[in-house]
């Protein structure tokens, strides 16, 4: 799954390949790891009160890809808590379906009304050569859980002629065959949000959809055709096999086991935006892709960080006597 695709809920469906495979799977972690418990890194941090609060770095991965990375003392905190605050609330119907309508279109709008011809064309290609390899591109333990290639496909990219350019292009990106495969297990986040629900914790959210779907709808129009182009080439390239991705996902979650924080944070997905930078740009198109990606940064981190600062520290001040477990994205604070 791409890193951006949390946008797109996708979070709500990841199967690794093999989920019952942990440590020996393919891209597991192969830094220099302990296996003693306590000598595994965390992304834990205590706020020292009574009783203690937390933060903790989760990420947007499938959770049977990392759970067994995080240590103990980070499960134990969760348990401890009694309230529990993640960044949106995904167990709340609402929460679904108010991304679902931030990423449409206005009303009586369409792709095809609105993107250049050419990128339409492109677009529509694309999304017919996804459709055709799904079934290839899942797998055995995938379709032992009943997913079917035509579910999958319609759960991502059905509809997609009725969505916002950006969300199409975020959509292309996560539609590849690495992507694919990771579908039908809960995200760390997710999975989180279901256990807090099952252990009856208290639970809210310290943002609204709006705040984290406004940004990117904010993009002018220039700039969206030019991320979209970009990425039907970069998926063209791909497609041709003249092009291999590096993949982003399978580093991050390399670095999120081995405790890498520095990394995690530093690694150019935290933007959550794929990385046009580094491509071959002419040097008005490298401009565009640096404003796109001040742009973004200045929005999803910057801004936002101090929002949601403010948010915990009301929170913490409003009740003094509650333990709080703050499970927020390691890959975007
Ligand atoms: C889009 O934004 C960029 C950067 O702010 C600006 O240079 C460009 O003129 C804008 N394009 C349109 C069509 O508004
Ligand atoms: C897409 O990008 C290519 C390569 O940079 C450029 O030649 C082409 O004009 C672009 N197409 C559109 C519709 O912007
Ligand atoms: C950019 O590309 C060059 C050449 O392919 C590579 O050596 C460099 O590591 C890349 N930089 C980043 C930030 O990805």
């Amino acid at each position: 799954m791409s890193p951006w695709s949390w946008f797109l809920l996708q979070t709500l469906c990841l199967l690794p390949t093999g989920a019952a495979s942990r440590r020996g799977a393919p891209g597991a972690a192969n830094c220099e790891l302990k296996p003693q418990q306590s000598e595994l890194n965390s992304f834990l941090w205590t706020i020292k009160r009574d009783p203690p609060s937390y933060f903790f770095g989760t990420i947007h991965v499938p959770y049977t890809r990392v759970w067994d990375f995080i240590p103990d003392n980070s499960k134990e905190a969760f348990l401890q808590s009694n309230t529990v605050y993640f960044e949106l609330d995904l167990t709340d119907p609402y929460t679904i379906s108010a991304l679902t309508s931030c990423q449409m279109l206005p009303q009586g709008e369409n792709l095809q009304d609105v993107l250049p011809r050419d990128i339409y064309c492109r677009l529509k290609r694309h999304l017919e050569y996804v459709k055709l390899m799904m079934p290839l591109w899942m797998t055995p333990d995938q379709r032992g859980k009943g997913l079917y290639a035509d579910y999958l496909f319609n759960a991502i990219a059905g509809n997609w002629e009725r969505k916002r350019p950006v969300w199409v292009m975020l959509m292309v990106n996560s539609l590849t065959e690495v992507d694919v495969k990771s579908r039908g297990v809960p995200v760390l986040d997710l999975f989180l949000a279901q256990e807090a629900e099952r252990l009856r914790k208290q639970t809210g959210a310290v943002e609204k959809v709006e705040e984290q779907c406004h940004p990117l709808n904010g993009l002018n129009f220039s700039q969206v055709i030019f991320a979209l182009n970009q990425t039907l080439l970069q998926q063209e390239s791909l497609r041709a096999g003249s092009l291999k991705i590096p993949y982003t996902t399978e580093d991050l979650i390399k670095h999120y086991n081995c405790g890498d924080l520095s990394s995690v944070i530093l690694s150019h997905d935290s933007s959550q935006v794929p990385n046009f930078i580094n491509a071959t740009l002419l040097p008005q198109e490298r401009i565009t892709a640096q404003e796109i990606d001040s742009y973004l940064r200045r929005e999803l981190i910057y801004k936002r960080n101090e929002r949601i600062g403010k948010r915990v520290k009301a929170l913490l001040e409003e009740f003094p006597d509650k333990g709080f477990f703050f499970a927020f994205g390691a890959a975007s604070q």
